[in-house]
């Protein structure tokens, strides 16, 4: 694999609507993110993915974008944003923004003249057909439930498509008007000096263009969206251009949002000539995923979740520098999902952070997950804002559950769990909003927050200062970039343990992932213990003991 100006960073997702608002409108902003640069540069953050701050309705939270140029004034002032583009430089660290072009918004000028004249230029920026008699021309599923057809406003028998909510109109890349205005718009934020995008939905924008049926999978008639996207050949046409005319000339940094690709795709799609330079390592968080609503998924099995990392480290090795996550803005809080609640805490929490940062990749962090905030309970449907959790609330009731289920689904897996505000300190809100926030504070703010971590040697906030220290180290910096990755002691019960090695360095990562204590016997003895998250590391003969949670990375003679 070909070195990377970006191989050695590490990355953190802000979601702005809840980082940290400042002038008291209860909605995170620019200014809230410049605030804390310095508290991102000293956790060890290289680059900032941004969620979309662009103009919007918010019917999907900013993933609906009214005006690809702009920033939405709930967020600030474009001169803010270029402020806060130059402060990062300054502190040598990168600004990557969310490019969502599968679809716009459906207030975006582009489709309210697709609206006005379908058979006009703009009317070919989407994809607009007749219906069959009224009724949708076929039977995919949106992402957020119902038909992927909406009734064009005004017209009896014409539909537009939306692959998610009805007001995100799928953009049309068979047009290359339509494609050059958005080369045009990617390389003009590229020249006002960002690093890069993290590319969303990106797989969607090509279509199965036979318009075909398929097999209902569901009561309501309508099949999901992944037999559509099995026959849809030729997204890479759109995506070497995107690369050849946006990316490359500009060297940015840009992280695929890629499911539904098989592994001989990999290389292709982030390989050293691939379209993005990564892509996130889903693979884990599926872990439990069954049927396509919450309900039906299953808690994370340990065996499940170790197999899943270590079939992807296996599968990439050699061949693309993936994004290693354990939650973000989709998915449940990390330390919620992959640790059984009674088991949460300071080692458990440790244990997970390592075992991610210490793999092959790009670290990736989520607001939150450096001082371990958890999922939380809402008390009623009302009260979450989040489009697909209403969606799957629904799903749970139709397919007979009790809402008290319905809701306990939702706590587990609702994507409003990382959305709640960022946790600051005690005081009201959590420090996040002096007015009334836009989504619930997790009550849990008076002892999760980052001003009693700053202060507190052990917590996990300064553990996660060192690890990352640790990760991008003048020593073992190159080892955890490009050093090979071998899983260890799999036949050991409830033990993920994997080496990391290059000519010169080799390493073990080892970890009792339960709340038992347990051993290892060492098939061979390391030099000494580099990386801890206990204070007291136990060895009898060549027989590791591990303490609940513990996790060591031992150093071998080389
Ligand atoms: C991606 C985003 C998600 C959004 C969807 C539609 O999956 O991460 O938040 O709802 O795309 O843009
Ligand atoms: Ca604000």
């Amino acid at each position: 694999m070909e070195k990377k100006w970006w191989h050695k960073k590490c990355a953190y997702q802000i979601y702005p609507k809840s980082f940290l608002d400042t002038n008291g409108d209860g909605i995170g902003d620019l200014k809230g993110i410049i605030n804390k640069l310095d508290y991102l540069k000293g956790l060890g953050v290289d680059f900032i993915w941004l969620s979309p701050v662009y103009p919007s309705p918010m019917k999907d939270n900013g993933y609906d974008i009214s005006d690809y140029y702009g920033i939405d004034p709930a967020f600030g002032t474009m001169e803010e944003m270029d402020r806060l583009i130059a402060e990062a430089k300054k502190r040598d660290m990168g600004i990557i923004m969310d490019l969502v072009v599968n679809h716009s918004s459906d207030q975006h000028k582009w489709f309210r003249e697709a609206v006005k004249n379908p058979e006009g230029k703009y009317g070919k920026y989407y994809y607009i057909m007749d219906g069959k008699d009224q009724n949708p021309p076929n039977n995919w599923r949106s992402y957020f439930g119902g038909s992927v057809w909406e009734k064009l406003p005004g017209y009896e028998n014409k539909f537009y498509l939306h692959l998610f909510a009805k007001e995100q109109p799928d953009l049309n890349w068979e047009n290359e008007e339509l494609r050059e205005e958005i080369y045009k718009m990617v390389n003009w934020w590229l020249e006002k000096g960002l690093a890069g995008f993290r590319i969303d939905a990106i797989i969607n924008i090509k279509k199965d263009l036979t318009w075909q049926s398929f097999e209902a999978d569901g009561p309501d008639g309508l099949c999901g969206i992944q037999n559509m996207l099995k026959n849809a050949k030729g997204v890479g046409v759109f995506l070497r251009e995107l690369r050849d005319r946006c990316f490359r000339p500009h060297d940015a940094f840009t992280v695929g949002e890629v499911f539904d690709i098989t592994e001989d795709q990999l290389e292709e799609f982030a390989g050293d000539n691939g379209y993005f330079s990564s892509m996130f390592a889903f693979g884990h968080c599926m872990t439990g995923h069954e049927g396509s609503y919450w309900h039906e998924y299953r808690p994370v099995d340990f065996k499940e979740w170790r197999a899943r990392i270590f079939q992807d480290q296996v599968r990439t090795a050699g061949l693309v520098y993936e994004s290693n996550i354990i939650e973000n803005h989709d998915e449940p809080r990390g330390a919620s999902n992959f640790i059984p609640e009674e088991d949460y805490g300071f080692p458990s929490v440790s244990a997970l952070a390592a075992i991610s940062i210490l793999q092959h990749g790009l670290p990736f962090l989520y607001q939150g997950q450096e001082i371990g905030m958890t999922n939380c309970r809402f008390e009623s449907i009302e009260e979450y804002d989040d489009i697909s959790t209403k969606d799957c609330y629904q799903a749970a009731i139709l397919a007979g559950l009790t809402k008290e289920e319905a809701l306990e689904s939702c706590y587990r897996y609702s994507r409003d769990n990382a959305r709640t505000p960022m946790q600051w300190n005690s005081s009201k809100n959590a420090g996040f909003t002096a007015g009334t926030p836009w989504l619930k504070v997790n009550p849990n703010y008076r002892s999760i927050n980052v001003a009693a971590q700053e202060k507190e040697y052990g917590s996990i906030l300064n553990y996660y200062k060192r690890l990352l220290a640790f990760r991008k180290s003048e020593e073992y910096g190159d080892l955890f970039a490009y050093g090979s990755f071998q899983s260890a002691y799999e036949d050991t019960e409830n033990i993920l343990a994997f080496f990391r090695e290059d000519d010169t360095k080799k390493i073990l990562v080892l970890c009792n992932y339960s709340s038992k204590e347990s051993s290892v016997v060492l098939k061979e003895e390391y030099n000494n213990i580099i990386f801890v998250n206990y204070p007291k590391v136990t060895q009898i003969g060549n027989t590791q003991k591990l303490l609940p949670y513990q996790l060591i990375v031992a150093e071998y003679e080389k």
